[in-house]
């Protein structure tokens, strides 16, 4: 043989042989500055080669590092799968691989992908599900399962998405919690093994710990700096976010339903579809992803969340439960005088044979208590139409007391086992929403209230207790594990026939404060309350963590009383107003009990947080100083255009010589543009520190270079300061 020719022959043989050097396929999903790529391995395999800042386009062939996109049990290495199934035939485990993979636009820069695996035996089939949200920097991930097996498929896990990262070290940050005391944050190194993220909660799944992480690669977490990953599952139910170092210590991480009691018996030719789960990454910190989550938010994850939202006084820490329409007509009289623009009547309106007087009775029972309000709601509606103010009512539709008629009717309609003592929280018991009856009979609470008084425009649905003895009458027997999919199924359809019906009244979503914070319920809700806690030196931990990804246009932020009813502390009306005031304005306070000057400055403080809740609803935050690490703390927003600014700036610890002289390093400024400082919210009479600042401008370079420099002395000082381009 020539050597021409034994040339030729070893390039054809190496092309048959090695297919390596054939191209593989590659599925890229990506936003404008992120990337999340899988390749199809020569087995057939579908392997996660990269998360991260976006590569150039054609390198991702390049991409070396492989693992499985969605590793199963049975078939994949590793300590938690994404999936396990028991087959039909009684056979554990799954082997998937790569089928097809599609994209296609679904306009305003949104890019869906999908990529179907099959089980290499059964006809199982599983399609990872992305989109991919160009500008606003976040990608969505879930999972669609299905089959056509002979007989049913026990999925016991079934995650939403599963991501690889092969780094030095990795730091998770988590959000943790007790009812008023919601969203702390805490970061920690991992270590080999797993740290898990939970709720089995079931209903007020957030009461303990919150479904949001921030994942630092290869360092902590910083603000402005460092690779960071975010992430947040859109799931009122039960959750689980899995961190596992493996021993290699690679990191996997699993994040969905918290599938623990809850194996689902898929039928054949059922779709089984995963909650989503919401990531956003950047090389430069957590304060980008916040504002990546917010913008995401506003346009996708929120109830009109383009609409500015109003300001409101809500009775309940004025009265509790103590009132009849007289005192409720003279607080939406003082509401209204105050500048408020809705007057909120909270618990204890409603029940006639167990009037609602206190937490124990009534719940379920929605007629009103005619010994408190002879006239009924349309008195009061047209009592806050009288005083140019809006109208909004509470209603607790998912619960109900034993001490009630429907619970004397339908003892079958709530979630308890039999055999069992009904064992009570709140006093209370939870609706089961698996059952269509009572899905009708909680939308029909929402629907007939709102029908019956058309005036009302905002509802406050509460949601007071977690689920214990969870059995459901409704479900069959081998089905009772089914629970806690078949609940929140039953919630989303009620919040969609809801939303059907009533779509300009608001609805905030609150959960005995802040029980229930997620992506999937906000689509459905204007607003939230995110603690009962309402003192405003708790509040600022409490908003420092829940804006990490919820933005402060739906987070409810109200003015109470001092001492605080439920920490005792005493602060000054200023400071209150000014913590309320970075996020959606209200009040929950028997103005009765406030001085002449208490309501003069309130008056004036409203006015002036019309000025600027524009900025601070719909622009883009910038934190400054962490209440975690700084005896002073501050944040701002930038209004889109640059041309508006406003300072938030809170001193938590009284200092003795010398005042707190932390600077401001203000930030998403224009460095072009020229700002006028103004403070805003000034107590009358009273000298400022930030005087020597009043009126003068300056560039938005030296703001954010030089900063702005002043003392403050007095625990609970606080300032506001406004800034305006020139
Ligand atoms: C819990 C809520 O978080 C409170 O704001 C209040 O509405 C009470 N429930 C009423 O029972």
């Amino acid at each position: 043989m020539t050597r021409k020719l034994s040339l030729l022959l070893t390039l054809v043989l190496t092309l048959l042989i090695v297919p390596s050097v054939v191209a593989e396929k590659v599925v890229t999903i990506s936003t404008q500055d992120i990337q999340l790529v899988y390749k199809v391995d020569k087995n057939n395999k579908l392997r996660q080669c990269y998360f991260g800042e976006a590569i150039a386009s054609g390198a991702e062939q390049a991409l070396m590092t492989k693992h499985d996109a969605y590793p199963t049990f049975g078939t994949s290495y590793v300590n938690e799968p994404a999936l396990r199934a028991v087959h039909a035939d009684g056979n554990t485990s799954t082997e998937l691989v790569y089928v097809s993979h599609k994209t296609e636009s679904k306009g305003d820069g949104i890019e869906y992908t999908e990529i179907a695996l099959k089980d290499s035996y059964f006809p199982f089939n599983v399609t990872l599900c992305f989109n991919a949200y160009a500008k606003e920097n976040v990608i969505e991930a879930w999972t669609v399962i299905s089959h056509s097996e002979k007989k049913p498929v026990m999925l016991y896990n079934y995650a939403s998405s599963h991501l690889f990262f092969q780094e030095e070290k990795y730091y998770l940050t988590q959000f943790y919690g007790e009812w008023a005391d919601e969203m702390h944050m805490t970061e920690m190194q991992l270590t080999r093994g797993i740290k898990s993220l939970e709720s089995k909660l079931g209903v007020r799944s957030n009461q303990h710990a919150h479904a949001c992480f921030f994942l630092g690669l290869d360092a902590p977490a910083q603000e402005n700096a460092g690779r960071v990953l975010g992430g947040t599952l859109a799931w009122p139910g039960s959750w689980k976010l899995t961190f596992d170092v493996d021993n290699l210590d690679n990191l996997h991480v699993i994040c969905g339903i918290n599938s623990f009691a809850g194996q689902y018996q898929l039928a054949k030719g059922e779709v089984f579809e995963t909650p989503k789960m919401l990531y956003s990454y950047s090389n430069n910190g957590t304060g980008d992803i916040t504002r990546n989550f917010h913008r995401w938010g506003k346009k996708y994850g929120i109830w009109r969340g383009d609409r500015t939202r109003t300001t409101l006084l809500n009775n309940w820490e004025a009265t509790y439960f103590n009132f009849n329409e007289e005192i409720l007509s003279k607080i939406i009289a003082d509401a209204s005088d105050m500048g408020f623009e809705l007057f909120l009547l909270d618990d204890g309106w409603f029940g006639e044979k167990y009037p609602r007087n206190n937490d124990d009775a009534g719940l379920g029972d929605w007629m009103v208590n005619r010994a408190k309000l002879p006239n009924g709601i349309g008195y009061l509606v047209e009592e806050a139409t009288r005083n140019g103010i809006k109208f909004g009512i509470w209603l607790e539709p998912e619960m109900v007391n034993p001490r009630s008629e429907l619970y004397e009717k339908h003892p079958d309609w709530v979630i308890t086992q039999p055999n069992r003592e009904i064992d009570l929280s709140r006093n209370q018991l939870i609706l089961d929403l698996c059952n269509p009856k009572v899905q009708d009979y909680v939308f029909g609470v929402i629907d007939n209230t709102l029908t019956e008084n058309p005036g009302i425009a905002y509802v406050k649905w509460d949601c007071n207790r977690f689920v214990t003895n969870s059995g459901s009458f409704y479900l069959s027997a081998d089905k009772q594990s089914h629970l806690w999919i078949e609940y929140v199924r039953g919630l989303y359809s009620v919040f969609e026939r809801v939303r059907a019906n009533h779509p300009e009244v608001s609805i905030m979503l609150c959960s005995g404060g802040g029980g229930r914070i997620d992506y999937a319920s906000l689509r459905y809700f204007d607003e939230f309350w995110i603690s009962d806690n309402t003192d405003a030196y708790n509040r600022i931990f409490i908003q420092w963590g829940t804006t990490q990804f919820f933005p402060a246009m739906a987070l409810a932020s109200h003015v109470s009383a001092s001492p605080c009813h439920q920490t005792g502390r005493v602060t000054p009306l200023k400071f209150r107003f000014d913590v309320a005031m970075s996020a959606k304005l209200g009040m929950d306070i028997q103005p009765m009990n406030m001085t002449e000057e208490e309501k003069a400055f309130s008056k004036n403080a409203i006015k002036e947080y019309y000025t600027f809740r524009e900025i601070v609803q719909h622009g883009d935050l910038y934190r400054l100083l962490s209440p975690y690490t700084n005896p002073r703390t501050a944040m701002m927003y930038v209004s889109e255009d640059k041309q508006d600014a406003v300072v938030f700036t809170y001193l938590l610890e009284k200092v003795i010589n010398g005042g707190n002289n932390q600077v401001l390093y203000l930030k998403g400024l224009d460095p072009n543009k020229t700002y006028r400082l103004n403070e805003l919210n000034k107590e009358p009479n009273k000298w400022s520190w930030f005087n020597e600042l009043e009126g003068k401008s300056f560039t938005g370079e030296y703001l954010m270079k030089y900063g702005i420099r002043f003392p403050m002395y007095n625990q609970y000082e606080s300032k506001i300061i406004r800034l305006t381009a020139e």
